[in-house]
């Protein structure tokens, strides 16, 4: 029997390579670190059954209409703004992702990046590397923030947001959230409070941002909702660099409207040598690896690689992101 192609957009763990490769047969982007240049998707994507892309490959109309044979696209990545979703359904292309798998590893380090920047810890670590630790105590030598006590503010209480509340009960924080849907489950379950967007950016001490890039949350934080923090505020953002205005939270830090950020995604990624950001000490900057550990980046491959076989054989995927797809497109079972 002739096995169906797939083309995968970066080499992954071999694990998951192996379920493909049982499946289908798959060609892989041979790039170590960098993206596939578009013209090479173009024309690689032309004859293949399968595509397993990154959140980092574009999939519109373009790459689709130049797919003419794909039935599922695999995404790597919980997020799936990467893809037109609607122009996937129009054509019958299942779009699966990667939920769940990876929410305690991105929570982990949401919380990592809140502590980093309450506590100074790059800045710290630098100074020690750069040899100027002169003086061995000092009362007022790189004072931060208290964690501990303070209130956090969540706002997207999905699976990321809630698991970030569990660590923060750890640290005795008070928890108040605002989520599209009110959720009186999570409320009574991780003791959060709802109050509107507004109130979460007035009472915070630290907001940290769990929502999908959607046109509703594009430029959901900006100058006006930064205003709105207090002076002694954090703002951590792990979900999609968009959902800030970089400009204006740039502004905001520079200008002490906030007291600082730890971001792990940009609005454009790699974030540009010249970004002004880059020269600010109250702002701790990770490159978009708040899923990067061995373990999840190993199971989010696994569900690529199931999810992309089960369409391909007819079943129905785990995690299916555009239902209305059935109708375009049933599958044999
Ligand atoms: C996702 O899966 O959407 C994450 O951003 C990858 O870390």
């Amino acid at each position: 029997m002739v096995k169906p192609k797939v083309y995968v957009t970066r080499q992954l763990f071999p694990e998951a390579m192996e379920i493909l490769e049982h499946h289908a047969d798959v060609e892989v982007f041979e790039g170590v670190d960098n993206s596939i240049p578009r013209a090479l998707l173009l024309s690689k994507v032309r004859d293949v059954d399968g595509l397993l892309p990154l959140l980092t490959d574009k999939i519109d109309t373009e790459v689709m209409d130049a797919g003419r044979e794909l039935k599922v696209i695999s995404n790597y990545a919980v997020g799936y703004n990467n893809i037109d979703l609607e122009a996937a359904t129009e054509r019958g292309i299942y779009v699966t992702n990667t939920p769940g798998i990876l929410t305690d590893t991105t929570a982990d380090c949401a919380f990592a990046l809140l502590m980093a920047v309450a506590r100074r810890i790059p800045e710290a670590d630098h100074h020690i590397r750069a040899k100027r630790w002169i003086h061995a105590w000092g009362p007022k030598m790189f004072i931060g923030s208290d964690v501990h006590g303070k209130t956090l503010g969540i706002l997207g209480l999905g699976r990321i947001g809630s698991a970030i509340a569990k660590r923060a009960r750890g640290f005795d924080m008070r928890l108040v959230y605002n989520d599209v849907r009110r959720r009186e489950d999570l409320e009574r379950e991780l003791g959060v409070m709802y109050k509107s967007r507004d109130q979460v950016l007035r009472e915070a001490d630290y907001v940290s941002l769990h929502v999908p890039l959607t046109p509703e949350t594009h430029h959901m934080i900006g100058a006006k909702e930064l205003a709105m923090m207090k002076e002694n505020a954090f703002l951590i953002n792990t979900s999609r660099g968009s959902v800030v205005d970089e400009e204006d939270l740039y502004e905001a830090l520079r200008d002490g409207v906030i007291a600082g950020a730890g971001l792990d995604v940009f609005e454009e990624e790699p974030l540009s040598h010249d970004s002004p950001l880059l020269g600010l000490d109250n702002v701790v900057l990770t490159p978009h690896i708040a899923s990067g550990s061995i373990e999840t980046r190993t199971r989010m491959a696994l569900t690529a690689a199931s999810n992309l076989v089960s369409v391909l054989q007819g079943r129905e995927p785990l995690n299916l992101v555009n239902p209305g797809v059935r109708k375009v497109r049933p599958l044999r079972t």
